[in-house]
């Protein structure tokens, strides 16, 4: 009897303790983050799976793009790219199809330019949504060469929205940015609260969202903006003069060079894996919430991550891969023209309308990022 009173405690504390294991984890805002965000997002894409659409994705090449295209493809759904390879070359098409084998035949690429009208209204015949993300980024690029970005971020943008007007699709997603808050200074940032543009690129993305609201209100468009805070992850290119920080840095890390910081490196971001801009990308498409649409909305993480943080982390993801020649001391340079100092995300309202939820925090986003790039500009890891 004795015996089977004890048997009984040991089993009781043995359930207890795996209970509260359980509620520790349930506690974490992480765990909290990935289980409501997931029935929304699960949901939509067992749907679209059921019933395919078929998409425009402009600027398919690029970084963004190229990822959209695979989710997408993954998804069975049909999409229709147009890049002109102004900042991009055919390698993150290369690589989506190898990741994705069966579906390519899914997928029709023009290689055309947004400046032309002909070559949009070609792209957008017969489809559903489109997700607009060609363009010129770069704020240095645009302070550099003001007219190349603009002919292609506002002359493009518009050429884009005619033909998606013209062709009857059903909604226009378009990458906004977060340089749109200019000089306000409040943080973190909300949707309606928009300061001066700093740069010429800032001018030609808040030119986009008015006009997309124009269209909403004249031609009864429906659009959605979606304000990127620095996406990152695979496929974002580490090359060139203009090339953003995380790919340039990992590169710069795995070659053995060390990483130049603008400024003291006290400079802040709101850095967002890129699954989770490509789930804000499905959720805008397909949202049934009619108060959804003809808005702009911030995609990000909400956490900041400092510039020093952010290379602390790189160099412990990469040293993890016997990189043995890594230059783990940043080189600290002057603060860059038009940057702002920090940038923070609320993201509440995309919670709200789109069912948004970041499933990705900076930190897993950079581990998996480090580790493609590993995987892919391997050279000397292990
Ligand atoms: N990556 C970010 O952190 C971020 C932040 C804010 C906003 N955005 C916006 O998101 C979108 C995608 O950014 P990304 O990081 O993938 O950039 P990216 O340069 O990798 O991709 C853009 C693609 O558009 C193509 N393109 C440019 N002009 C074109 C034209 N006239 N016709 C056809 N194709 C053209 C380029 O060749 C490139 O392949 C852009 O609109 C950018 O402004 C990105």
């Amino acid at each position: 009897m004795l015996h089977g009173q004890f048997l009984c405690r040991i089993i009781y504390a043995f359930i207890y303790s795996k209970y509260l294991v359980l509620i520790s984890l349930v506690n974490t805002s992480e765990f909290k983050n990935k289980v409501q965000g997931l029935p929304t997002y699960n949901r939509t894409k067992e749907d679209l799976i059921k019933n395919p659409q078929t998409w425009v994705i402009t600027g398919v090449a690029g970084f963004v793009g190229s990822n959209l295209l695979e989710a997408l493809l993954k998804l069975n759904q049909n999409v229709i790219g147009i890049d002109n390879f102004s900042n991009s070359s055919g390698n993150n098409l290369t690589s989506v199809q190898a990741s994705i084998k069966e579906n390519w035949s899914n997928f029709t690429f023009y290689e055309a330019d947004i400046r032309n009208l002909d070559d949009c209204l070609k792209v957008c015949n017969g489809a559903d949504f489109v997700l607009h993300q060609a363009a010129l980024g770069s704020i240095p690029r645009s302070i550099a060469n003001p007219i190349a970005t603009n002919d292609s971020n506002i002359n493009g943008f518009l050429n884009m929205l005619l033909a998606a007007r013209d062709s009857n699709i059903r909604r226009f997603i378009y990458a906004a940015s977060s340089s749109t808050y200019g000089d306000h200074p409040a943080l973190p940032k909300t949707e309606d609260r928009i300061g001066r543009p700093l740069s010429p690129y800032a001018v030609t993305k808040y030119v986009n969202e008015l006009y997309a609201d124009v269209f909403g209100k004249i031609y009864g468009m429906e659009t959605i903006g979606l304000r990127y805070f620095n996406v990152f992850g695979p496929r974002q290119s580490p090359n060139g003069a203009y090339a953003a920080v995380i790919p340039k840095w990992i590169n710069s890390l795995l070659s053995g060079n060390a990483c130049i910081i603008n400024g003291d490196g006290s400079t802040s971001r709101d850095f967002c894996y890129i699954d989770n801009a490509i789930q804000a990308n499905i959720l805008a498409a397909t949202s049934t919430n009619v108060n959804a649409v003809n808005q702009v909305y911030n995609v990000a993480c909400g956490a900041s991550t400092t510039l020093n943080e952010l290379h602390q982390t790189l160099v412990r993801n990469i040293a993890k891969h016997n990189y043995q020649t890594i230059e783990s001391k940043p080189n600290y340079q002057d603060f860059r023209n038009g940057d702002v100092l920090h940038s923070l995300a609320d993201i509440t309202k995309a919670k709200k309308f789109l069912g948004y939820n970041p499933l990705y925090s900076a930190e897993e986003g950079l581990k998996n990022t480090a580790n493609w790039f590993i995987k892919n500009l391997n050279t000397k890891g292990s």
